[in-house]
């Protein structure tokens, strides 16, 4: 399966990740619709959550599915997804301001629930893509992995940017994205923490 994945070197995935930013931006420049920004907040909301779930799911799934290849491959490239959360939900933020247009309506709206949990998201996202590249992991060496543990925090505040959007409405299609993650880290903690371990191990 790594040799049916090889072919994709990181170019190829950063040009596979951005295909449906081009599209989005494309429908953007060119749409006639007064309402195209709006209609556009959800795709780049879904695909930055949908990127965020994916650079997570990497570590659970290894330890779930130790010694395969998928999981393996998906470890080694998940900064690559993570950058692109980051991407998305900066295309999100630009669509809506340009929709709201009006930094009276931005900041009105600033205390509600479904705002400002994605406000704080992205504020978290800020020094987690700041430090995604090589040079950033190399000069915080450990520091590198506390950091990047902020990303549990900004997972929670998207579920509930999600959930609550209008009136809750958001809840089911949150829950079904996010209900891998979530049953796959209940596995991680089980296997630390929870697990029986025979007199052997434990010594
Ligand atoms: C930067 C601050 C943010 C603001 C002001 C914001 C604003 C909004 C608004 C107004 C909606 C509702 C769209 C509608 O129903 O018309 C929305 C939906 C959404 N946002 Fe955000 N958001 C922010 C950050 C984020 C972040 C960081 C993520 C995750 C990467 C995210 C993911 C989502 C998702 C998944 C939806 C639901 C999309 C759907 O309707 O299916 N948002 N956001």
């Amino acid at each position: 399966m790594l040799k049916k994945l090889s072919f994709l070197n990181p170019y190829w995935l950063w040009i596979i990740l951005a295909l449906p930013a081009f599209g989005m931006m494309s429908e953007a420049l060119t749409s006639t619709d007064p309402k195209v920004f709006k209609f556009l907040l959800h795709p780049t909301g879904e695909f930055g959550a949908r990127m965020l779930i994916i650079s997570m799911l990497a570590t659970p799934l290894a330890l779930l599915l130790k010694g395969w290849r998928g999981p393996r491959w998906l470890k080694k490239n998940r900064r690559y997804f993570g950058v692109a959360a980051f991407g998305y939900a900066l295309l999100h933020l630009l669509f809506y301001v340009i929709e709201r247009a009006s930094l009276d309506k931005i900041l009105g709206e600033v205390t509600d629930l479904d705002i400002w949990t994605g406000w704080l998201a992205f504020v978290i996202f800020l020094p987690l893509a700041a430090t995604s590249f090589d040079a950033a992991v190399r000069a915080l060496g450990p520091r590198w992995k506390s950091v990047q543990r902020w990303v549990y925090a900004a997972a929670v505040l998207t579920l509930l940017h999600w959930a609550s959007h209008d009136n809750f409405e958001g809840v089911g299609p949150a829950l079904v994205h996010f209900g891998p993650l979530i049953a796959l880290e209940a596995y991680r903690i089980w296997y630390w923490y929870l697990r029986p371990r025979n007199r052997a191990q434990a010594v």
